[in-house]
């Protein structure tokens, strides 16, 4: 395996541990009756599970060997309401730092191919940092009043990411 794809492969642990992340805040909102914090969480965990997936797909086209990871076990217990999310933009800001590194050694090691497939990862990092720092906002506003938040997620969650248009193909298919 190239000193690339041992790198990405270790990122496919990420993304699997991002998701299993999300999916444990989704159910603490779900067990907190906030059923839209919720939902929120439960569609980012199978984001991260397709990331792992297209970095997987990636090292199958590459002729890469291709192992899939343990991970380590999520947060699963939070003080309030809002420290799932502050959690949440901490990891998005560690896997944007991640991606970075790894375009980095894409690049060193004269990766083309790679550095071109990771070019939609960055611009997805600023996209899911922007929309983590926003809901962090609206939560740390209003977490007094937990039903303004749920209404305000219900009329935003028609928006689609205008990035999974141009994603990198995953193995299996996208969820
Ligand atoms: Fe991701
Ligand atoms: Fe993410």
């Amino acid at each position: 395996m190239s000193a690339f794809g041992g790198a990405l492969n270790g990122q496919v642990g990420h993304e699997f541990g991002a998701s299993q992340q999300y999916v444990a805040i989704a159910v603490y909102y779900d067990s907190e009756n906030l059923p839209q914090l919720a939902a929120h969480f439960y569609r980012q965990a199978v984001e991260e599970r397709n990331h792992a997936m297209m970095m997987v797909r990636y090292l199958l086209d590459a002729d890469e060997d291709v192992n899939i990871p343990g991970i380590d076990a999520p947060r699963t217990r939070f003080d309030d309401v809002v420290a799932p999310v502050a959690l949440a933009l901490e990891q998005e800001k560690r896997v944007t730092e991640q991606i970075v590194e790894l375009v980095k050694l894409a690049r060193e090691d004269g990766e083309l191919v790679g550095e071109q497939f990771l070019h939609w990862f960055l611009q997805e990092q600023r996209e899911e940092v922007a929309s983590m720092t926003e809901l962090l906002a609206v939560v740390e506003r209003g977490k007094d009043n937990l039903l303004s938040v749920e209404e305000s997620l219900s009329r935003a969650s028609g928006a689609e990411n205008p990035l999974e248009a141009g994603a990198p193909p995953a193995a299996g298919g996208a969820l």
